[in-house]
């Protein structure tokens, strides 16, 4: 263990303050690259190997500290369970951000046009120094783009600057959501985006939602931590050959302090020498969902993607689960 990780830890441990969020902003399009997307199946079907994916449970033996594991989504694509989120990360702290979290090992980024950030999420990947084909960066259009999807979808496509799009997502269900979807299934077609997914979708929603377009999502990113567990809405997504994703999975930017001090997580974390953020996203995965910290700072970073030397125990994670409590920490 490192001594930046170590120190990282013993400040989480007790690291209990309140963060503002930023205000969002608008950046301008610049030109992209040819696609040069080859999927490896046929995205209108599911694939045998998605078949086979049981996305209730992940391959963590795969995974060390700074490279995790993939997963085969049902487009045929692989992606890691672990990504760096960037909410509310702007200018050259995004760039830096995306940049450092890449040197550490992260594979996969998470941005959308309403962070305002795209333009420095590209920024960031393109600098990195990293070969593309070995990022997976996600981005998501916002319901007031619904009624002009492709205007969006080029304009995601263009301030990324980085040839394709691995994963689109809708941002939230709202007015138009199938015909902003059934956009995006015209870019895969064309090989610019290369899987699509949808964020806030409970149980009826997806059901609903999945009847209406060609793609099936690949994935679902919900508000899911330790306070909200989504109980029934995880294995139901799950069992659609769907993975779900864990926005929010420390509470969210601001909302942290309150799971970081839990007494419960820190006791099992004191007990396993881990912070309570690692015990927080190694119980995620041990239960099939993918997360996207979102982190500016590179120890935090380094800690997040080193939760593949230790297990959570059967009667942890029983623990884990009677702490919840129902309490997403925004409406939607
Ligand atoms: N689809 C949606 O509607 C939706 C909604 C919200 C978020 N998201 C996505 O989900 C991602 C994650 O959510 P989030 O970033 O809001 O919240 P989060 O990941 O739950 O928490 C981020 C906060 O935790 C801190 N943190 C990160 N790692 C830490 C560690 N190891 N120890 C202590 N503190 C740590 C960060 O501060 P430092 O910067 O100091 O590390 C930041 O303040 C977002 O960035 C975004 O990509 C999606």
């Amino acid at each position: 263990m490192t001594l930046t990780l170590l120190m990282a830890i013993s400040l989480t441990m007790c690291a209990c303050s309140h963060e503002n969020r930023e205000p969002i902003h608008e950046e301008e399009p610049i030109p992209t690259e040819q696609p040069d997307a080859t999927p490896e199946e046929d995205s209108d079907n599911n694939t045998e190997e998605d078949m086979d994916m049981n996305y209730a449970k992940f391959p963590l033996s795969e995974g060390k500290n700074g490279e995790a594991p993939t997963i085969r989504l049902s487009s045929g694509y692989d992606m890691p369970i672990v990504g760096l989120g960037t909410y509310s990360l702007t200018g050259e702290v995004c760039v830096n951000s995306v940049k450092s979290a890449l040197n550490l090992g992260f594979r996969k980024i998470d941005t959308a046009h309403m962070y305002g950030n795209e333009v420095e999420v590209g920024r960031g990947v393109r600098e990195s120094g990293i070969p593309r084909e070995e990022i997976f960066v996600a981005t998501k259009i916002y319901p007031n783009q619904y009624s002009d999807p492709e205007k969006a979808i080029e304009e995601c496509i263009n301030k990324l600057n980085i040839g394709y799009v691995d994963l689109m997502l809708l941002h939230h269900p709202g007015t138009n959501d199938v015909k902003a979807y059934k956009a995006m299934e015209k870019f895969v077609k064309e090989g610019k985006i290369r899987s699509l997914g949808v964020s806030c979708y409970y149980i009826k929603e997806i059901n609903d939602f999945i009847k209406q377009v060609d793609i099936k999502p690949v994935l679902v990113q919900n508000e899911v931590h330790p306070y909200y567990q989504d109980l029934d809405v995880v294995p139901h997504i799950q069992s659609l050959g769907i993975a779900v994703e864990a926005w929010y999975p420390l509470g969210g930017r601001g909302h942290q302090k309150e799971l970081l001090c839990d007494p419960v997580l820190t006791e099992i974390a004191q007990k396993h020498g881990k912070s309570v953020a690692q015990v927080i996203l190694r119980w995620d995965l041990q239960r099939g969902v993918v997360v996207i910290p979102g982190s500016s700072n590179p120890a935090h970073m380094e800690e997040n993607i080193s939760i593949f030397d230790f297990n959570l125990s059967d009667e942890e994670m029983a623990r884990i689960k009677a702490h919840n409590r129902n309490k997403k920490n925004v409406w939607y």
